[in-house]
């Protein structure tokens, strides 16, 4: 493993890359960032990029690309079928995912949809560490079920689990003995956990869901969006790898399952996703819907270009000094932010640091949605815009219900190779002071909820004048800073 010390003992995390191509960042006044979150219903997916400073927002499509990259996206063949640009991105899938057949599609979740079509029914039950949104909307639209399989460390935020991701393999067995094998078509591991912070399992744990799929005749299913990260922690948190190389860490990983799917958008820095798999009658189960759903079995709806991208960006995945990247910077901001007594995540996981909206907001009821009300308020006095991962992200139950999150989350974002380190001492500082004025804060309701996904175009509107009383202190404290 890379690490460089500092003469003077500090823990910095040094960039391995420079910076080569720039684009221009906006910082508005508060004023108009009041008026921006008005505009955009309190909901910062729908702000634009003109009124956001840092757009923590998420990491999917938003990694910096490599030189490499780039100037593969020049070498594409635009063929609709038979695109060598295709095969030489299978050839990257088979070296370093280890599968030989793989099934193109433009995102990861067109990916679930192929795979939820092709196994899910009504009755059908998908055991998973744990959900992500997309994933299980797809389940129960075509009327399956999910169970979440986690330990009991896994909801506790501030703990020191190295492997808050995995399944709990008791439980596992006492679910498929009730519900019946023949009712599971799939286990679904999902690599960094998203909405519990980005948060790993260990090898040993995937190996024992193995043992229970093959004990019962299940097919295990990787999500493999985030493998690269799972696989930089396993190298540094699990001892059995602490000499492997990440290809090898990543190949045992996706040798224990029968599917590994992943959003390329996440997995490669480019845009795309893909299916593989080693078993030709799954490949034969999945493979008519690519057509149907995205595109021709050589580009499945991704541009020729991005799939250039992803075949050098996947080979970019066995490099340490672009995995580390990202939850370097995400270890920096988790610990300075513990220092200054804000609740986060811990231990600092993938994707983004994680701030515990459900500990700051805990005068916000539930139904008033702290986290939605946190990302907005750090919106506000900051222009950073992360993600809601909370009630907002939850969905309704089958009678129309409110179903609350487990954990009230903001996620702040840190996409690879983007930000600085000014830059994140700078979200350190605005949320530190937002911090100290949670007070302010106010709750969230809702005045558009859309059926599907909530989250994504839902509107909503301060309870009372919170937001112009946040302001009022800002501007006391900061003066005319931005
Ligand atoms: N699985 C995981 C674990 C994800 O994190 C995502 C996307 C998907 C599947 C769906 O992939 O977006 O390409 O369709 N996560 C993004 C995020 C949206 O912001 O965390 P997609």
């Amino acid at each position: 493993m890379q690490e460089i010390k500092f003469y003077n003992g500090e823990n910095i995390p040094l960039e391995l890359h420079k910076v080569r191509v720039v684009q221009k960042l906006h910082l508005v006044p508060i004023e108009r960032r009041l008026e921006a979150l008005y505009e955009g219903g309190f909901n910062t997916f729908r702000l634009s990029t003109k009124d956001v400073f840092l757009d923590m927002l998420t990491d999917s499509g938003t990694n910096a690309m490599s030189d490499n990259q780039m100037a593969a996206m020049m070498q594409a063949d635009d063929a609709y079928a038979g695109s060598q640009s295709f095969v030489r991105l299978q050839k990257a899938v088979e070296d370093v995912l280890g599968k030989k057949y793989l099934l193109p599609a433009h995102q990861g979740r067109a990916a679930e949809n192929i795979i939820t079509n092709a196994y899910v029914r009504k009755g059908s039950l998908i055991p998973m560490n744990y959900h992500f949104t997309t994933t299980m909307a797809h389940i129960t639209q075509y009327g399956g079920k999910i169970v979440e399989l986690l330990y009991d460390e896994a909801y506790k935020l501030n703990s020191d689990h190295p492997f808050k991701g995995n399944m709990n393999i008791e439980k596992l067995e006492e679910v498929i003995k009730v519900h019946g094998a023949k009712n599971i078509p799939f286990i679904r591991m999902e690599a960094s956990t998203n909405l519990i912070g980005g948060q790993p399992f260990s090898i040993q744990n995937l190996r024992d869901v193995r043992a229970i799929a093959d004990k019962y005749g299940i097919r295990l299913v990787l999500d493999a969006s985030l493998l690269g990260e799972n696989a930089y922690l396993v190298l540094k948190r699990e001892k059995e790898f602490q000499n492997s190389s990440l290809g090898e860490i990543i190949k045992t990983m996706t040798d224990t399952a029968d599917i590994v799917y992943f959003s390329a958008r996440k997995l490669s820095s480019s845009r795309g996703g893909g299916i593989c798999t080693n078993d030709i009658t799954i490949y034969r189960d999945l493979e008519a819907l690519v057509p149907l759903f995205e595109g021709f079995l050589t580009y499945g709806g991704i541009s020729v270009r991005e799939i250039e991208a992803m075949a050098v960006g996947l080979y970019e995945t066995l490099d340490e000094t672009v995995i580390c990247q990202s939850p370097s910077f995400i270890e920096y901001l988790v610990n300075a932010l513990d220092k200054n007594g804000v609740p986060v995540v811990k231990p600092a996981g993938v994707l983004g640091a994680h701030v515990n909206a459900m500990e700051i907001c805990s005068h916000i009821p539930q139904s008033q949605y702290p986290a939605g009300a946190l990302a907005a308020a750090l919106f506000l006095i900051s222009g950073v815009r992360g993600m809601e991962r909370g009630s907002v992200s939850n969905q309704r139950d089958e009678y129309g219900n409110e179903t609350y999150a487990d954990m009230e989350l903001v996620r702040l974002a840190i996409p690879r190779r983007v930000f600085t380190l000014s830059q994140i001492k700078y979200v350190e500082d605005r949320m530190t002071w937002l911090y100290n004025n949670r007070e302010l804060i106010g709750g969230l309701r809702f005045v558009y909820e859309p059926p599907v996904l909530r989250f994504f175009m839902g509107g909503l509107e301060p309870v009372n004048d919170w937001p112009e009383k946040l302001m009022a202190k800002f501007k006391e404290d900061f003066g005319e800073s931005l």
